[in-house]
């Protein structure tokens, strides 16, 4: 059974600094060679033309999606026909993969260079929101957002956002530049960012951007995701997607399985209805490449939760109902986004 998409895609502010969204947002990650099977670029642009004429408007994309690829294929897509206009248009500077290794670049010379780079690809001349992807640990954080307050100067970016900082992060980059949303990983199996990461950004009135908020996927099939995915796709390498944890996750998205079913939705419109009720201040950007689970996605927004149902999922979705970390360990997350003191930056 389906939710059937909203009629009106309703628009949130994300908080203070005023920037306002669709209530929902489109990640664009899955549309460029990443991982898994190539995707044609005319349906890829016919599926953002789709998204923004339904109203999701929010499009997320970063330099690091298919290696530029992604960047790329968004600036095709805003071409003509006043799509730009419409469109709040987020990217991400900070992460590259070369020789073979993750890197994440936070100094003021490659925040510039990132954010010229993304520009040209994107071929517009100012971003509506620009994240820093993952946080550099050897730069001073205030450093690096030293450098995109002057892009706000030059009229180069609208909006500052982070991915993936700790609370202790988010402040200190607040105090340098008003910090409009903080993006990361929130549902129903990734809960960590409750804890103090969401209680400071609505102290501070900082909007919050959910991605992955259908676990890559898994609230749509559970582990039968898996017989689907090709060789390549980074999930065979994610913890929660690995044998040893899969079963005992399993039982996680059978009981989300369960609760949807009686209340005449897909599991992924109850995933996403769960972020949805977290409140007028959160946006979940659900990934996909394809028109049918788009609309589904947006036939989230019609799916009401009463406390009682949100207090049944909460129970659900408690630390031990999910094994496996979220990513594999080492890759940088906000658990190790502290940067040095500003006192210690020697500029060269
Ligand atoms: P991320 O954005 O990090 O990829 P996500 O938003 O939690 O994570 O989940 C995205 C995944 O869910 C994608 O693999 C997407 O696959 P498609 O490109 O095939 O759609 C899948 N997905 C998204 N919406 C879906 C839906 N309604 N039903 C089934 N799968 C869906």
């Amino acid at each position: 059974m389906t939710a059937t998409a909203a009629s009106t895609v309703r628009r949130i502010k994300l908080r203070s600094q005023g920037l306002e969204v669709s209530a929902q947002g489109l990640g664009c990650m899955g549309m460029s060679p990443f991982s898994g099977p190539p995707k044609s670029d005319p349906d890829m642009i016919a599926l953002i033309r789709h998204a923004v004429g339904s109203g999701v408007t929010f499009l997320d994309t970063s330099n690091i999606y298919g290696f530029n690829a992604d960047e790329i294929l968004l600036g095709k897509a805003l071409k003509g026909g006043g799509v730009r206009q419409k469109v709040e248009l987020a990217t991400k500077f900070g992460l590259g993969f070369a020789d073979g290794k993750w890197d994440v670049r936070g100094d003021p010379a490659y925040v510039r260079a990132a954010c010229e780079g993304s520009l040209k690809r994107l071929d517009i001349d100012c971003i509506d929101l620009y994240y820093q992807h993952r946080i550099d640990t050897r730069v001073p954080i205030e450093v690096t957002i030293g450098e995109l307050k002057k892009l706000v100067e030059e009229g180069k970016i609208k909006y500052i956002g982070l991915s993936e900082a700790s609370a202790s992060a988010i402040r200190r980059a607040h105090a340098v530049h008003p910090i409009t949303a903080v993006q990361l990983e929130w549902s129903l199996w990734s809960r960590d960012v409750e804890a103090e990461i969401i209680p400071t950004c609505r102290e501070l009135g900082i909007g919050i951007v959910a991605y992955s908020p259908l676990g890559r996927g898994f609230f749509s099939v559970g582990s039968k995701l898996l017989e689907n995915l090709s060789k390549d796709d980074f999930r065979q390498i994610l913890p929660r997607f690995q044998p040893e944890n899969l079963a005992h996750n399993e039982k996680l998205f059978d009981q989300v399985n369960e609760i949807a079913q009686r209340k005449g939705c897909t599991p992924s419109q109850l995933a996403l209805a769960w972020v949805h009720h977290q409140g007028d201040d959160v946006c979940p950007i659900p990934g996909t490449t394809k028109i049918e689970n788009f609309n589904q996605n947006i036939g989230a927004l019609s799916v009401k939760l009463t406390p009682e149902e949100m207090a049944e999922l909460e129970l659900i979705a408690s630390a031990d109902s999910v094994k496996g970390g979220r990513y594999q360990s080492g890759f940088s997350t906000w658990e190790n986004s502290d940067t040095p003191p500003l006192s210690s930056w020697k500029a060269s």
